[in-house]
């Protein structure tokens, strides 16, 4: 049975992997590492231990792994693109001195570890419709600078201490459970809560830029299947493609229309999110994943919108 700490615990997709691992391996075997001022609350709280776990403090890290031996690390700590981009050093400090801390701990104490790359990754230069697992990956925000340097050390300390270091390039994450901040996919999440709220949606990008985005359940299933995969299969590791809807805003707003006639949306466009969703590919070719691990998504668009118009109202105590 796995041993397992989750760094950035009480996060976007923290708070949900947490409790995807703990049904899966049994909740005394998943440490849920938070930082101070975000404590798990309610089943999260009760469904297992927690530690303060901040990145950035390796002594700290290594006597949580030392105390509940710990054999498997993911490291979910980050700030998203928009909010890297007004902290770009907050940013690396967390997102790379913060790695280079966790991958420090896991190659003294032979742990493999799990750390996200992101659609962020690829930048301008990139080719945008299906962009292949081995590309060009020059991005332009602060965000992809530190995931790609994730990927790129990652990749070293496998190939040259043979830690096991394995992830996924993930899409904007949906989830009608702990909301993203500070990220520019984070519109078609916050469109849901407008809808369901009875609210008219201004979007902040424009129309018809597309985005590979990606339902919950299915990221955290990749998250959990890729730390399980047969090694001997991998040619890759940090970190894969997957890929399981593209949209633009339009396409989202006709979807949720079909359940919500009533809904409405206009534009209010945001220049850096723009931009940076405009450096971003249009949708991702994720055959590697698939071939490599047996990747396979469950959501597309519309069964997740049925998903999110039934679950967020009753989370958010409104009336259907
Ligand atoms: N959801 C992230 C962001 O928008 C991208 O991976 O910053």
């Amino acid at each position: 049975m796995k041993r397992i700490l989750i760094i950035g615990a009480t996060g976007q997709i923290g708070s949900e992997l947490t409790m995807a691992l703990r049904k899966q391996y049994g909740g005394e075997n998943v440490v849920a590492g938070h930082i101070v001022g975000c404590a798990p609350k309610g089943e999260l709280l009760e469904s297992g231990p927690f530690e303060v776990c901040d990145v950035t403090d390796s002594q700290m890290i290594a006597n949580i792994v030392k105390k509940y031996h710990i054999d498997t690390i993911y490291n979910l700590a980050a700030l998203l693109s928009v909010v890297a981009e007004s902290k770009p050093k907050l940013a690396w400090k967390i997102g790379i001195d913060g790695l280079w801390n966790v991958l420090e701990v896991a190659l003294e104490h032979g742990c493999a570890v799990f750390t996200p790359s992101s659609i962020g990754s690829f930048g301008p230069s990139t080719p945008h419709v299906m962009t292949p697992q081995d590309t060009i990956q020059r991005p332009r925000t602060m965000y992809g600078v530190t995931k790609v340097t994730t990927e790129l050390l990652s990749d070293y300390y496998f190939l040259k201490y043979g830690v096991d270091t394995r992830s996924v390039r993930f899409p904007g994450v949906i989830s009608n459970v702990t909301p993203p901040g500070g990220g520019t996919t984070d519109y078609a999440v916050d469109i849901y809560y407008s809808a369901v709220r009875g609210e008219k949606f201004t979007c902040p990008i424009k129309q018809g830029t597309l985005m590979d985005m990606i339902y919950m359940p299915d990221a955290l299933k990749a998250s959990i299947d890729i730390m399980e995969a047969d090694p001997s299969r991998l040619v890759h590791r940090n970190a894969f493609n997957i890929a399981s809807m593209s949209f633009a805003p339009e396409t989202i707003f006709e979807n949720i229309k079909k359940y919500k006639p009533d809904f409405e949306m206009d534009y209010a466009v945001e220049a850096l999110k723009q931009s940076i969703a405009d450096s971003w590919p249009d949708c991702l070719d994720d055959t590697c994943a698939r071939e490599e691990w047996d990747w396979k998504p469950e959501y597309d668009l519309d069964r997740m919108t049925q998903d999110m118009l039934e679950k967020l109202p009753i989370r958010l105590g409104l009336n259907k």
